[in-house]
């Protein structure tokens, strides 16, 4: 039997499916592991399952021991490991694409209707027992049917969300590196640039992974494009966006609300964010439901099952 060590905390019905595959070594449901404890605990194993929190970097792949042939993530996100230092050292890379889409289209409506609808200050005046009665100015937000949606990266996710959001009757505007085919477009409108996206979006969407390429992409310049009184999602990574510049345009209402899952450097987050009344926030929940808890684990115990077997993975990244 191949020999697993799981070096992030998983549910238990996902450490059950891999020991049905695996000989399974897991390090149990505590903080994320030191660089020093993956290597020591790794020692002896054929694989690696890490999530997204834990940085595998060219120092620690160059650390691995030798046993090791596979490097398993247990995110659809990858911006945390380093792909050319994990080929270069022989090791097949898997994660857990299409299985959390739904999960994660399903939050970025959450995430449009909580900014939206004032979620935040909605639940505060319940909590801390301040309500008084129904009045017609309270806590007004905004429709979202009928405005335009701006999706930024219109991949699996993207058009996840698009789909859902055509039953708010959103016309859809997407920006993407390149035009999809008529039949994965859907009719929605395509921007070269993201400047002509973002003059568009009513409510903006990020949808798109992190790494170098998107780090700070939603900056002051170009939060200033948005129509006045667009709302802000952020459902791919949270270092797309510069916190102090989202910030000044929520305070100044020129953002009119946002919803964020993801933080730059979570989970600490930027201080203001904790106080600013029109920000909806989740602690990066975007995929937690149990079905695609167990589906992840699936796609992850079935690509390292047909790795060994000599097939071609769905979900092999190198
Ligand atoms: C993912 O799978 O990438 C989720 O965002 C968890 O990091």
């Amino acid at each position: 039997m191949r020999r697993l060590f799981i070096a992030c905390a998983l549910p238990p019905s996902v450490v059950a499916e891999f020991a049905r595959a695996f000989a399974v070594t897991y390090a149990g449901d505590g903080p994320p592991l030191s660089a020093d404890d993956i290597v020591a605990g790794a020692a002896g194993h054929d694989a690696l399952v890490v999530t997204a929190p834990t940085r595998v970097d060219r120092a620690l792949i160059g650390r691995l021991p030798a046993s090791l042939q596979a490097l398993a993530t247990y995110s659809v996100g990858h911006d945390h490991l380093d792909l050319t230092a994990a080929a270069e050292k022989g090791l097949a890379v898997f994660s857990t694409p299409d299985v959390l889409t739904d999960a994660c289209a399903e939050a970025a409506l959450l995430l449009m209707l909580g900014a939206a609808r004032r979620a935040t200050e909605a639940i505060a005046l319940l909590r801390e027992r301040r309500w008084t009665g129904w009045t017609p100015t309270q806590l007004n937000g905004w429709d979202i049917t009928g405005k335009r949606l701006g999706i930024v990266g219109m991949g699996r996710l993207g058009r996840a969300i698009a789909d859902r959001a055509r039953a708010f009757r959103m016309p859809i505007h997407y920006h993407n590196r390149s035009r999809l085919p008529a039949d994965l477009e859907g009719g929605a409108t395509y921007h070269p640039s993201l400047d002509a996206l973002l003059a568009a979006a009513q409510v903006l969407v990020l949808a798109c992974p992190g790494g170098e390429a998107t780090r700070g992409l939603l900056n002051r310049e170009r939060i200033a494009r948005l129509p006045p009184g667009a709302i802000v999602v952020n459902i791919g990574r949270g270092s797309v966006v510069v916190d102090a510049d989202l910030a000044d345009a929520l305070d100044s209402g020129h953002v009119a609300a946002a919803g964020l899952d993801v933080f730059d450097g979570e989970p600490a987050l930027y201080p203001r964010y904790y106080t600013l009344p029109t920000l909806f926030m989740l602690p990066h929940i975007g995929s937690a439901t149990l079905e695609t808890r167990n589906a992840m684990g699936r796609l992850l115990a079935e690509g390292l099952e047909a790795f060994w077997s000599g097939g071609a993975p769905v979900n092999r990244l190198v």
